[in-house]
């Protein structure tokens, strides 16, 4: 039997599953992360935890846990954890791959499709009174049907927002570490350096993990090589983009718009100029955000925690 801390209430019934299986469950209760402090002491004293992207697990609270076996992160991003460090110090961090692909998509091409006709500010709008008559010239978007879609990493979700677009009869461009002929012959998607795809693309999203050549990738110089109209979606990571390049770049009308569901650094507060603009739309990093989905992915966190506790290998190790 284990002490396995979870840093929020979470859906469906993954708490269920690990007491079923034997283990003491504590749920840290409120609807903010645990403060720094908090978590360190609750890992000093437990066996595994199951952690959320936004609880950062630093290299010291792991000195000071010397039970702890596992980190199961209920995501698919780990980049709250150094993956390396806690090797070293024998916990195995895990994630959630392959269920939240095609929830994450969903998202992805809702924002860009909101972006495209103006649904958020047209609501906006509406309930601000502004509704007076039906206006031939009135919040005029642009087409997502035949329009050119550039995805920057064609991984598991990268490729979901492929296959939507080809319903929409969009043109795929994309970008990846490594060219994948499989995809391309599958979705009709082509390869191009990211400068090609910046040029060519009226929505471009983004879809790349945080890391050392990904941090900052979409900078100032990028964003002036997208079009004026083109808008930019980023459901992946917030420091995806320097953030400060981009708020430059809407306010100097160098991009159409913009399509937040990441930000950096998150929250966004309230007085980031972004919030200003009435092209970009902000949602609060809700891409994996199904019911169904965020109880399957509480549900592998559970089972990796299981196992690891059981002395077995984990089911989707990082390290
Ligand atoms: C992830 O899984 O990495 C998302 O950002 C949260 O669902």
């Amino acid at each position: 039997m284990g002490q396995v801390f979870i840093t929020r209430v979470i859906p469906g019934t993954a708490v269920e599953t690990l007491r079923e299986a034997g283990h003491e469950v504590e749920v840290w209760p409120e609807a903010g992360p645990p403060p720094p402090d908090v978590l360190a002491a609750r890992l000093a004293a437990a066996d595994a935890a199951m952690t959320m992207v936004v609880d950062r697990v630093t290299p010291s609270m792991l000195d000071t846990a010397p039970r702890l076996k596992v980190l199961a992160n209920m995501a698919v991003g780990y980049d709250n954890i150094d993956p390396a460090e806690a090797a070293k110090r024998g916990v195995r961090v895990t994630n959630t791959p392959g269920v939240l692909a095609e929830t994450t998509a969903d998202m992805a091409f809702a924002l860009l499709m909101a972006a495209a006709r103006n649904v958020v500010a047209s609501d906006r709008d509406t309930r601000a009174g502004g509704w007076t008559t039906w206006s031939p010239t009135g919040f005029l978007g642009q087409d997502v049907f035949g329009a050119t879609l550039g995805i920057v990493g064609l991984g598991e979700i990268g490729e979901a927002m492929a296959r939507r677009a080809l319903g929409f009869r969009m043109r795929v461009v994309y970008t990846s570490r490594t060219r994948k002929p499989e995809a391309e012959a599958r979705f009709g998607c082509r390869f191009v350096e990211i400068g090609e795809l910046l040029a060519q693309s009226d929505f471009v999203s983004l879809h790349v993990p945080l890391n050392g050549s990904t941090r900052g990738m979409i900078g100032a110089r990028e964003l002036r090589l997208m079009k004026t109209s083109a808008i930019l979606v980023n459901t992946a990571r917030g420091q995806v983009v320097d953030q400060g390049a981009l708020i430059a770049a809407l306010r100097d009308g160098v991009i159409g718009g913009a399509a937040l569901d990441v930000t950096d650094p998150e929250p966004l507060p309230l007085e980031n100029p972004l919030y200003t603009f009435s092209n970009v739309i902000i949602t609060p990093h809700i891409a994996s955000a199904s019911l169904a989905t965020r109880a399957k992915m509480a549900e592998m966190a559970a089972a990796n925690i299981i196992a690891v506790l059981a002395g077995q290998a984990p089911i989707n190790p990082v390290n």
